[in-house]
């Protein structure tokens, strides 16, 4: 089989700026790629043809930031902080200690089975970061892992300072050794820049370096409170700020100014019961928005992309259209890629049926398993 016909689609997503939401279409789909899209009836002959029942297509969520290779959980510590407890960055070093001791194979499989669980969910394009190893051996094997299931892979050696470790020094090793022995796994490099993590020097000196080995910058930025973490990124060039939870008005117009793609990550804020990034305030200033999960055990244990986007609706002030644009095309834009993201001709064709009739229901339906990838 060459060609498929999917047709019978009642609403359709391209985000191709002629028309990017399409009533009562159709759409070609040949080698793994879109080939035409448009009104129903005037759908081409193709070699086999698919009716999906006046359901919507949406393109596949693109989840731009994940800690998928990791082992343990922290319900525990989730349990505690529902009782009052505040989350702290130092709460990574449970991870960092599971993870150490689990082997390649048990790491492997639990990236799988998140995976698997983000797939049937409508996710198609994943990042995974490295982060719970911050030794050469385990955050370049953290690397290796990823790199098996995702080319969107990012090092994060500089996630948290290890215990028993000086700040200058463990700099030096991320920027040195470790960052030559992960680079070769990864395409991008990415810090936590925050109170309690690594400070505007150490990120921009981490970041620098990371260029410097080919890999281009991400960081985590404004989690917990006010800081430099946006001015740092905008400086180096990043493609996304993530988080962006504590933002003054020069934050803003720094995001706005560079083009630096704002990760909002809302899983984070309900998991920690903190006030959740202000995203009206963002798209007003013309910042470009992705959502993502952040899916890893401590902040945010969700791999659920549809979850995301209500919070977005429910909480941060975003339409309907607006987090599934962000979840699907504003996180191909935190990646680089033109490729997946959208359906319009050349895209990939990574199509997501969602059993309902429009793309509203991802945040009218929270919770309701809604959106299946379709296999072509
Ligand atoms: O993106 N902020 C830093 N890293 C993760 C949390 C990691 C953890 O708590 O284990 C995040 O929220
Ligand atoms: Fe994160």
């Amino acid at each position: 089989m060459t060609s498929l016909l999917v047709t019978n689609i009642g609403e359709l997503v391209t985000w191709d700026d002629e028309r990017p939401v399409i009533r009562d279409a159709a759409l070609v789909v040949e080698h793994g790629h879109v080939t035409w899209v448009g009104d129903r009836t005037a759908g081409p002959d193709a070699d086999a043809v698919r009716d999906v029942g006046g359901a919507a297509v949406i393109p596949g969520f693109v989840d731009s930031h994940t800690h998928l290779v990791f082992a343990g959980d922290r319900a525990a510590e989730f349990e505690a902080r529902m009782s009052g407890r505040p989350y702290e960055a130092g709460g990574i070093r449970t991870t960092v200690a599971a993870t150490r001791a689990a082997t390649d194979e048990q790491l492997a499989a639990n990236v799988a089975r998140h995976l698997a669980q983000m797939r049937a969910q409508g996710t198609t394009t994943v990042e995974i970061k490295s982060g719970y190893g911050l030794t050469v051996r385990d955050e370049a094997r953290s690397l290796a892992i990823a790199r098996q299931a995702t080319e969107e892979t990012t090092f994060l050696g500089a996630h948290v300072v290890p215990e028993g470790t000086e700040v200058v020094a463990y700099v030096d090793l991320v920027t040195g050794a470790m960052l030559e022995a992960c680079a070769p796994y990864a395409r991008w490099i990415d810090v936590f820049c925050e109170e309690g993590a690594f400070g505007a020097d150490e990120a921009r000196t981490v970041l620098e370096a990371g260029i410097a080995a080919g890999l281009q910058a991400r960081v985590h930025a404004n989690q917990l409170g006010p800081g430099p973490g946006i001015q740092v990124a905008a400086e180096v060039g990043a493609a996304a700020a993530d988080h962006c939870t504590f933002l003054d008005d020069a934050d803003v117009a720094a995001l706005a100014d560079s083009g630096v793609v704002a990760g909002l990550l809302p899983g984070v804020e309900f998991s920690t019961r903190s006030p959740y990034p202000d995203a009206r305030r963002l798209i007003d200033a013309g910042v470009t928005i992705a959502l993502a999960t952040d899916c890893n055990p401590g902040s945010s244990y969700t791999s659920s992309m549809p979850f995301c986007i209500a919070l977005a609706v429910r909480e941060m002030g975003m339409t309907p259209l607006e987090a599934l644009w962000s979840a699907t095309r504003g996180g191909a834009f935190s990646l680089r890629r033109d490729d997946v993201g959208h359906l319009a001709v050349g895209a990939r064709a990574d199509l997501v049926v969602l059993d309902a009739p429009s793309h509203v229901h991802l945040a009218y339906r929270p919770g309701v398993p809604l959106a299946t990838p379709l296999t072509t």
